[in-house]
């Protein structure tokens, strides 16, 4: 049990924000990553749609016989997390719950918002006083325009709304982390902002240790990356959320049934 991989899955490849934490939280872990780069995104499908290709994600790694799964996708743990948890034989960690404990835990006033996609925020699954939906970041980031001036004008215009009222705003998508500075700059300074991928990653940690399941090598873990869509921008892409350089084999896989 100890020696299997970790597995994360995510609609596309904005979950390689929450493997970079992973990394760095359990470095001698074997981690495989399942982006679903053909159907990316999810943000803007029906919870039917979120739930069938979830189930098929999380299949997939149960096939690559991985000891947990995490679900990187904000938009998947707000819609199917429960339905994976439930049929599941392994642990899953979903990001919504251990985001809106941090949340709650860093929050003096209790006014916390949530920005995310469609699906998250339509969802009602982070439960926190004010939310805001941010469809048109997704398409920027993956298209690196990380410092573009019309990036900046969407991120003032999307949290507009939430300035002034929050003192804790949980960055409820994968891609979002990766504009930390820019919605930084739009909302004063003293807001506490709350990265689900690492506290997700602590969680994991604790869970693995507690549990006796921490991967005893003495040297850093492999990384796989599969993805059911292989085009010339994966490098690219994924090397924006991960921060670094791909290390480890990348496949391209079917999973849909
Ligand atoms: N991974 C998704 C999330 O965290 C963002 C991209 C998508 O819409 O699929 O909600």
């Amino acid at each position: 049990m100890q020696s299997k991989p970790i597995g994360v899955f995510d609609s596309g490849l904005g979950g390689l924000t929450v493997v970079k934490e992973l990394i760095k939280d359990l470095p001698n872990e074997d981690i495989l990553f399942l982006g679903d780069t053909a159907r990316v995104p999810y943000g803007t499908r029906s919870k039917e749609v979120v739930q069938k290709f979830s189930l098929e994600d999380a299949n997939f790694l149960l096939s690559k016989n991985v000891k947990c799964i995490v679900i990187a996708c904000n938009t998947s743990s707000a819609l199917a997390g429960g339905l994976l948890k439930s049929k599941m034989e392994i642990p899953v960690f979903d990001v919504i719950a251990p985001a809106t404990r941090e949340a709650k835990r860093v929050s003096k006033t209790g006014n916390i918002g949530v920005i995310g996609t469609r699906g998250t925020i339509d969802s009602g699954a982070y439960k926190v006083l004010y939310s805001k939906n941010c469809p048109l970041f997704v398409p920027f980031i993956e298209e690196g325009e990380i410092n573009s001036p019309a990036l900046k004008i969407l991120v003032k215009s999307y949290l507009s709304t939430l300035k002034g009222k929050i003192d804790t705003l949980i960055m409820g998508c994968t891609h979002y982390p990766i504009i930390e500075n820019l919605i930084r700059n739009e909302v004063t300074k003293d807001v506490i902002l709350v990265n689900p991928g690492k506290c997700v990653s602590k969680d994991v940690k604790n869970y693995l240790i507690k549990n006796n399941m921490l991967n005893g090598q003495n040297k850093n873990g492999d990384i796989k990356y599969f993805v059911t869509d292989l085009t010339e921008r994966f490098v690219k892409v994924a090397e924006i959320f991960l921060e670094e350089k791909i290390k480890g084999k990348i496949y391209m896989v079917s999973i849909n049934s």
